[in-house]
């Protein structure tokens, strides 16, 4: 009996043998027949059982019959891993990063073509977009903070708490677009970033050394210099003992950070209902470097944006004590900022969407 147990036992330890041997799923079943099929030892075993006793036939039978079940279920097993694993690595293969793939159509039948992973070429960001992320990184290397505030502004922020309340003739000078809400003209497209000075101001006590980039709104008739949808950088500080001639000296440490050497810059005195004084800060036209031309409108410089120290009327409104705390602030274009950069000689083109012009910076 221990022999042919032992038998048994040692066409069992060949069929495993064989089975764990196999390195893949066709390896695998080109095994099966020698492992526990035709031509195995089981099958060649069982061939001899008919010359057994009645008792040992019973006795080996059943041996061989736990041998092979045990034989198939390794086997299943194994062909269930291998499965896995080769379905595992199809779904590799064939994974498609759908963000670099294009799709081809067929021009004669509109049909889908091919499908094609390609490198397609990627993007960048606008030019304005670029300039804006420039400006903040300048000013807070100079120690501001950035501040944002709403698009969609109210009455009371975009002008009354700058001192232009309703019907100031300096209103028309921001014509702009209302929106329709249960009040009329009470919600403004903000037509400055202004209106984010007033809402720091509210938030926090001075020190204040903030910049606030973002986009504005003007019933503005488009040309060279002008866009009915444009972005300011507002800048604010707030502090004891600020004066005119800080404005000035950090106007020129941004000036020189952004344009580097050779532009003309000025400060031309102007008039703004939130700030005295006021003025306007201009740079050499980067058309015609000053001689006259469309884009400067024959003056040889373009206004960059407008400035002046915090009007203690403003102060009042937020509640700022103005014997002790003084500010300057400024509203600097950042179309206008990039075009002076680039030699734009027309804001449009920033919004023409053409990708030959977009993709210059
Ligand atoms: C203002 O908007 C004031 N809020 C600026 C200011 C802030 C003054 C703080 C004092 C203190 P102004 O309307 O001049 O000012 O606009 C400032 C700058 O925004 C302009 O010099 C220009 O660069 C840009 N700008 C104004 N309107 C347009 C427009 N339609 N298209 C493109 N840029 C514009």
């Amino acid at each position: 009996m221990s022999t042919r147990d032992g038998t048994v036992a040692a066409a069992l330890d060949h069929g495993r043998a064989l089975i764990l041997g196999a390195g893949s799923l066709s390896a695998l079943r080109a095994v099966e027949p020698e492992a526990f099929g035709k031509r195995s030892e089981l099958a060649a075993i069982t061939a001899t059982l008919r010359d057994q006793d009645p008792q040992s036939r019973r006795e080996i039978g059943r041996a061989l019959q736990q041998a092979r079940a045990s034989l198939e279920r390794l086997f299943s097993e194994r062909v269930g891993a291998f499965e896995a694993e080769e379905s595992r690595s199809r779904a590799q293969a064939e994974r498609l990063d759908l963000s670099e793939a294009a799709l081809h159509f067929s021009s004669a039948t509109g049909a889908l073509a091919t499908w094609t992973p390609s490198p397609a070429p990627r993007g960048h960001l606008h030019l304005v977009t670029q300039v804006r992320q420039e400006l903040e990184d300048i000013f807070i290397s100079m120690g501001f903070e950035v501040a944002e505030g709403p698009e969609a502004e109210d009455d009371w922020h975009n002008f009354e708490a700058l001192n232009m309340p309703p019907h100031h003739p300096a209103r028309a000078m921001f014509d702009t677009f209302y929106l329709k809400t249960a009040k009329p003209e009470s919600v403004v497209l903000r037509t400055h970033t202004s209106p984010v000075q007033v809402r720091v101001m509210e938030s926090r006590p001075p020190p204040i050394y903030v910049v606030a980039p973002g986009r504005c709104y003007r019933r503005d008739t488009p040309d060279a210099t002008h866009l009915p949808v444009f972005h300011q950088l507002e800048a604010l500080v707030v502090d004891e003992g600020i004066s005119m001639s800080h404005l000035a000296g950090t106007l020129e440490a941004f000036a020189s950070a952004f344009f580097g050497p050779g532009r003309h810059a000025r400060l031309r005195p102007s008039f703004f209902p939130f700030t005295e004084p006021s003025a306007e800060f201009d740079v050499t036209c980067w058309v015609c470097g000053g001689h006259g031309c469309r884009t400067c409108g024959g003056s040889g410089w373009v206004e960059l944006g407008g400035c002046g120290m915090v009007d203690p009327d403003v102060f009042r409104a937020v509640g700022v004590d103005s014997e002790r705390y003084t500010g300057f602030a400024w509203g600097l274009g950042i179309d206008r900022l990039a075009a002076a950069r680039t030699g734009l000689a027309d804001l449009r083109d920033l919004l023409d969407n053409d990708v030959r012009f977009s993709s210059q910076f």
